[in-house]
């Protein structure tokens, strides 16, 4: 059975005259993957902070689990927050700690878990993501594809039912922004956690999602599939899959 996870009721977010969210509905589904494409600017930040908890709504529900967390109180919104892990742009490692301290942190911080058991989990992660034998570099030593494998490495830790993830592969050429796409596909899968991912990287993160949402004027246009987004008939829409899809998109299509 497909449950929602997270749901968006009449959200409005506002700053000064800006209306960023203007009363949007949006649900996501336990286990799937929703990508979050628009424009920069768009508010596709925004929507991630408010999911977490870190921005407010000014009015209207945000429920996780069931859970509307527009209206809870720091310490059980901590309980919520326990639920994720937040991969962003800058992979955020600590350049001072080695990968393998670096992935293990969250398991030293929040487990009960011993030396010789943080130390199996962290290293069957490192093999897994192919970071075997580079576990006593430093992050100034790593390419950008091997900072945001660590950094996932790291978020997958503490076995998160949801990823939030903002635009992960910038500063990517596009074959690594694939095979970091690819790892996350796999990682989904094995994993079963729900995937929340704000691209840019369009249309190559289509394939990946169960639902695509784009972002526009405050609005979220929902689509069950890239195909769905070509055969819109709104105007911003076509707009959009115009500007960002074009032919390279609809060659692709074809095949
Ligand atoms: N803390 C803030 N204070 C004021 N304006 C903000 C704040 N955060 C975001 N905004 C504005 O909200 C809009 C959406 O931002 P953001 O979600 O970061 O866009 P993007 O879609 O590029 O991620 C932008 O116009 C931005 O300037
Ligand atoms: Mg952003």
């Amino acid at each position: 059975m497909i449950r929602p996870i997270i749901e968006f009721r009449d959200v409005v977010k506002t700053f000064g005259e800006q209306r960023v969210l203007d009363s949007v509905n949006l649900t996501f589904f336990e286990g799937k993957t929703t990508v979050i494409a628009g424009a920069s600017g768009q508010g596709k930040s925004v929507t991630l902070k408010l999911i977490l908890g870190l921005m407010q709504a000014d009015s209207g529900k945000i429920r996780v689990a069931g859970k509307d967390i527009t209206r809870m109180r720091a310490k059980e919104l901590n309980r919520v927050r326990a639920d994720f892990g937040v991969l962003f742009q800058s992979s955020a490692l600590l350049d001072s700690l080695s990968v393998f301290d670096n992935v293990a942190l969250p398991l030293e911080e929040r487990t009960a878990l011993n030396k010789e058991q943080i130390n199996q989990r962290v290293m069957s992660t490192l093999v897994q993501f192919g970071l075997e034998g580079h576990e006593h570099k430093y992050p100034a030593q790593l390419s950008g594809g091997m900072k945001k494998r660590v950094g996932l490495a790291r978020a997958l830790q503490l076995r998160p039912k949801i990823m939030l993830f903002d635009e992960p592969t910038t500063g990517l050429d596009p074959e690594k922004s694939m095979e970091i796409y690819q790892l996350f596909l796999r990682a989904q899968q094995e994993y079963g956690y729900t995937s929340i991912i704000v691209s840019h990287d369009i249309p190559k993160i289509f394939n990946l999602a169960d639902q695509v949402v784009i972002l526009h004027k405050g609005k979220f246009f929902s689509f069950d599939s890239p195909d769905d987004i070509q055969a819109s008939e709104v105007p911003e829409i076509i707009n959009f899959v115009e500007k960002t899809m074009g032919r390279v998109y609809k060659s692709m299509g074809l095949e």
